[in-house]
């Protein structure tokens, strides 16, 4: 099960895609989480202690590493020759951090050129390794991408079973994953649900919903606005420490069971 969590910058997709990785940990799946933000965050909201967190280095940014792989330092300027093929198939061992009995993290860093500059070996690399990752087998895998659309790039895309759209309650936000889904219909991602996120008023949230989607079939969960998320962030704390009954991690929990019921999902003993 393969699944991209989408979505404007600020919507909440890090929250949810911590939150979600732990719904599923709970359920006794084993789970790869993967960030591709080019200011990655996702490990801080897993849970991993700030210092930790913050010592990670982004396997895009990881200058020797890149060029061991791709033949290529990042930033040799055009023309230089490098593989868009490098091995990558030992870098979740290598560069995983291990979050908890269930939950590898791997900080990818961006996938997008026009962030990176001319980083084109480093993008090759993080590319490659995506495109590896996505056939894992036996593990959830849950991607937490940057704002925007540079992730629905050809030959990646494809590869997601499902995509959560994360939006807030407002035409405008909607508007934008409005967009997003008919982009990711275009490009053969199975499935996507529409996550309405920080909804203080269910009622009003499905109706603006209803308004910018329309007639057309497309699913959506509801995700309450948590109080508590404030001090938990204050503190440099996971979505692990929220309360397990709080709204956060029942919505999500509840997504979690939706997912795991639409995709027929069982945990498998034998992994
Ligand atoms: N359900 C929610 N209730 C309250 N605040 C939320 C909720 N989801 C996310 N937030 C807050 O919104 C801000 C942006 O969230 P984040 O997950 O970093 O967004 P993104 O990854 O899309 O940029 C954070 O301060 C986070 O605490
Ligand atoms: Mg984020």
């Amino acid at each position: 099960m393969k699944m991209i969590v989408t979505g404007k910058g600020g919507v909440g997709k890090t929250t949810i895609a911590a939150a979600l990785a732990h719904a599923f940990a709970r359920r006794g799946f084993s789970v790869l989480a993967l960030d591709t933000d080019s200011i990655p965050n996702l490990a801080q909201s897993l849970g991993v202690p700030f210092e930790e967190a913050y010592s990670i280095v982004p396997l895009s940014k990881n200058e020797d590493l890149v060029e061991e792989r791709t033949g290529a330092r990042p930033g040799e300027g055009w023309g230089v020759l490098f593989s868009l093929t490098p091995k990558v198939d030992d870098l979740i061992d290598k560069y995983g951090v291990r979050v908890s009995d269930k939950i590898s993290l791997v900080v990818v860093g961006s996938i997008d050129a026009s962030k990176e500059g001319c980083l084109c070996p480093a993008i090759a690399l993080a590319k490659a390794f995506l495109r590896h990752a996505l056939l894992e087998k036996g593990r959830v895998v849950i991607v937490d991408s940057e704002a925007g659309t540079e992730v629905f790039g050809r030959g990646l895309a494809e590869k997601f079973d499902l995509m959560l759209c994360v939006a807030e309650p407002t035409a405008k936000s909607m508007l934008v994953s409005l967009r997003m889904v008919e982009m990711a219909s275009e490009l053969d991602i199975e499935r996507s649900i529409v996550v309405i996120n920080k909804v203080k008023d269910y009622e009003k949230a499905v109706r603006v919903f209803s308004r910018v989607f329309d007639e057309r079939d497309v699913t959506f969960h509801v995700i309450r606005f948590e109080p508590y998320l404030t001090d938990i962030e204050r503190n440099g704390w996971g979505v692990d420490k929220l309360p397990p009954d709080g709204v956060l991690l029942s919505d999500v929990d509840n997504l979690c069971h939706r997912i795991c019921n639409m995709y027929k999902l069982k945990v498998r003993l034998d992994v």
